[in-house]
């Protein structure tokens, strides 16, 4: 036996559960596969009724997952769209000077990676590069099947098409059935995750604070609101100043999420704005005879905390309000936190004023955080919110004046220390700079491994490591 369709609207209940499981939209082309697929699997699974159907599918994931298998579609190859993979790499140079000195490593995800081709191809364009073997990407797709095929790294004469035969000498070795990738580096730096987009993140943590990701010919399927779900899946996973670029045909991701967009001869570049605080140290640098310049382009994610903020979000409502505005702090809601906080600024005016910063009102922040230090002159992490809209404004020295009154009423205030390094170094203070990066390095040492920076959100002890690292090697 077999369903048989014979109203569309009949379809719409299953068109809605598969909808909420992949974000599929369903054109009338897709509308047919769906038919396709619904009459094979009804008599595979010897199912009489649509709503039996229904009920299967809802009950079985694994059901679930093998319908939904049957509905993708796969289509890619070698070197697709390369304008834009070329484009993605220059991109990157130009954010690293066009000079990759080996000391940082450009990590990428490629979503809805398919069978392999596109962050092979990547790879493979990446290694001809100045970022040379520098590099890692992370490919993802909801198809178990086409992960494992990526794994294999084998492919047909199909998945070669646009290459001429040079080219295929040269990355592939050619077998029976098959072309293997025999390039071992871009096999290396090239992971493989199943992964459904329209759930909440599934990639871990080695993979957030991404410098670039990739979609393309993806979100081409999807309906409205699961584009809106993904494009802040997006924003999130990338660094300050991180890069988005998607496919020719895909639809505009502008007002999803806060990118800022630039329009270009091969396509649209979605980039997440830079932090204030990094622009403001890059200009400092800029104006300042340093012996490297380079490495401070790259951003170091600092957030701070407070014990008073702590204490406000005991309180059952400020405590849900906290818990909202540090949501939409950390997918780079600013504005919506602005909104959100202004009328209570005392449920954290860490985050308002952090929020105020990274949209570039700076005039909102200054009041606000000279007003936090004049209502709690012994809260340090006001002294260091106010110090943070001096180093946003260039005032290197009044900041570093103002770090220091943190740290006499908190020695032990890491990001105190770290923020210190980077306003003495901004001011050409070699020694102070180091000096405050060493008592950063030693009190970060003195934690247990994995531990939470005191006082500071997002970064692990071992990323915080990293990044005062980063800057004593350039001190
Ligand atoms: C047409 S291919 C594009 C491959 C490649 N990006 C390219 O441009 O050549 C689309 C891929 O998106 C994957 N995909 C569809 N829905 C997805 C979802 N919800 N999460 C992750 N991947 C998905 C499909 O399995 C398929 O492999």
């Amino acid at each position: 036996m077999q369903i048989q369709v014979l109203q569309k609207d009949e379809l719409s209940t299953l068109k809605e559960l598969i909808s909420g499981y992949t974000g599929f939209t369903f054109t009338a082309s897709r509308e047919h596969t769906l038919v396709q697929a619904l009459s094979a699997f009804s008599k595979v699974h010897n199912c009489t009724s649509l709503l039996q159907f229904e009920h299967m599918l809802r009950t079985s994931d694994a059901l679930m997952k093998k319908f939904t298998e049957s509905l993708l579609i796969h289509e890619t190859y070698f070197f697709r769209e390369k304008d834009s993979l070329a484009q993605l790499i220059s991109l990157l140079e130009k954010k690293n000077d066009g000079n990759n000195t080996g000391a940082s490593v450009a990590r990428i995800w490629s979503a809805g990676c398919s069978t392999g081709e596109e962050p092979y191809s990547l790879a493979l364009l990446l290694l001809e590069s100045a970022f040379k073997a520098n590099f890692r990407i992370v490919g993802t797709d909801i198809s178990q099947q086409a992960i494992n095929h990526a794994g294999n790294a084998h492919y047909s004469e199909w998945s070669l098409r646009s290459l001429n035969s040079a080219q295929r000498e040269k990355y592939f070795e050619r077998g029976l059935k098959t072309y293997r990738l025999k390039d071992e580096t871009a096999k290396q730096r090239v992971t493989f995750v199943k992964a459904n987009l329209t759930e909440e993140n599934q990639l871990s943590r080695e993979w957030s604070n991404l410098d670039a990701i990739i979609c393309r010919n993806v979100l081409i399927y999807f309906e409205q609101q699961a584009i809106s779900k993904i494009a802040k899946i997006f924003f999130h996973q990338l660094k300050p100043g991180g890069i988005l670029l998607t496919g020719a045909s895909d639809p505009p991701l502008i007002g999803c999420a806060d990118f800022e967009v630039e329009y270009t001869a091969t396509g649209i570049v979605y980039r997440k704005p830079e932090l204030q605080i990094y622009k403001a140290a890059r200009r400092s640098q800029a104006a300042t005879p340093m012996k490297s310049r380079k490495s401070i382009n790259k951003p170091v994610v600092v957030t701070l905390n407070s014990t008073a903020q702590a204490n406000a979000a005991s309180a059952g409502h400020a405590k849900t309000t906290f818990e909202k505005a540090m949501q939409l702090y950390r997918t780079g809601q600013w504005q919506d936190v602005v909104k959100l906080l202004a009328p209570q600024p005392s449920i954290s005016r860490s985050l308002l004023i952090r929020s105020l910063l990274n949209l570039g009102r700076t005039e909102e922040a200054t009041i606000l955080a000279e007003a936090a230090c004049q209502n709690e002159p012994l809260d340090a992490t006001n002294h260091l919110l106010l110090a943070l809209v001096m180093m946003s404004e260039q005032r290197q020295r009044d900041a570093a004046a103002i770090i220091k009154k943190a740290l006499f009423l908190d020695r032990n205030y890491i990001v105190a220390h770290f923020l210190l390094g980077i306003s003495c170094f901004c001011t050409g203070d070699r020694n102070q700079a180091l000096k405050s990066m060493k008592n950063a390095q030693n009190l970060l040492n003195a934690l247990p491994a994995g531990a939470a920076i005191p006082l500071a959100e997002e970064e692990s002890r071992e990323q915080f490591q990293a990044n005062v690292q980063r800057y004593l090697t350039i001190i």
